[in-house]
């Protein structure tokens, strides 16, 4: 499935980066957003994932998340999750960066992980900006009040705004320093994080695509793997185990 050139610098890497999406999560369960039967076939982005549309109707805006927090909170980390995270017993550094707002990759292990568009297990004051990080908040059916009188909202990344400062910031210098740059079950159309793989690219690093479909971004990277990421990611921390157990009986 992967290329002999990819194992090797693998295993020469210092820092290998994985760029995630939503296809990493489709087998915990979690719909992706483009598929046909996708979370925006059914929903428009412009009515439930915006800000004028929660200072319009937050109970609505609420309810539709709390929905999407009980298919998270009922979620476990798949084979690709948890083969990201044993990646890091064979590389010395190992960076996740997640479009992701499940806290599925934390969940399997993974120690470094930057969230670009927020976290569902999360909530702040739309107002005064107060963190409540009290998980009864994620099964409330009503939308509360923070005590400033601001409505507390979901700590994800709506459309039209800025993405967390210092996520963006620690992503793209990941991008720079990688040896290698994964790119894992993303459609590639949501900037800014699409461009990060092609920074890394610019940096020097060997990047590779992973995802069942073809993407704008396929026509640049060195190598593209059609497959689903709970079978590749695995398969890929299988071939750097059996290329290091070969250097070292050397
Ligand atoms: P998309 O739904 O746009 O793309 C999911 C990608 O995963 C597609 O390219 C699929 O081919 C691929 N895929 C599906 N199943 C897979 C599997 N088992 N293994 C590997 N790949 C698989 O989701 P994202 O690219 O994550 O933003 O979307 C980016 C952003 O758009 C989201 O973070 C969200 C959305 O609007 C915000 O809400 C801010």
């Amino acid at each position: 499935m992967f290329s002999q050139a990819l194992i090797e610098r693998l295993s020469n890497a210092h820092l290998v980066t994985i760029c995630t999406g939503a296809g990493v999560s489709a087998e915990s369960g979690v719909a992706t957003f483009r598929a046909k039967d996708g979370i925006w076939s059914k929903f428009k982005p412009e009515e439930l994932a915006n800000v004028d549309a929660f200072l319009a109707n937050p109970q609505m805006v609420w309810e539709w998340y709390q929905s999407r927090r009980e298919v998270i909170l009922n979620a476990r980390p798949n084979p690709g999750h948890l083969a990201i995270a044993e990646l890091e017993q064979l590389v010395p550094r190992v960076s996740v960066i997640t479009q992701n707002i499940d806290g599925l990759h934390t969940i399997a292990g993974s120690s470094e992980v930057i969230e670009l568009h927020g976290n569902l297990r999360r909530n702040f004051c739309q107002s005064c900006l107060k963190h409540y990080d009290d998980v009864a908040l994620l099964t409330e059916r009503q939308v509360q009040q923070c005590e400033c009188g601001g409505q507390i909202r979901p700590d994800v990344v709506w459309f039209g705004e800025l993405l967390p400062v210092e996520a963006i910031e620690l992503a793209e210098r990941r991008a720079f320093e990688s040896n290698i740059f994964l790119v894992v079950g993303t459609s590639s159309v949501v900037w800014p994080a699409a461009g990060l793989p092609l920074l890394a690219l610019e940096a020097g690093a060997y990047v590779v695509e992973i995802n069942p479909e073809p993407t704008p971004l396929t026509r640049h990277v060195h190598e593209s793997i059609r497959e689903r990421s709970a079978k590749a990611m695995p398969e890929l921390v299988r071939s750097l185990r059996e290329k290091m157990v070969e250097w070292e009986s050397l």
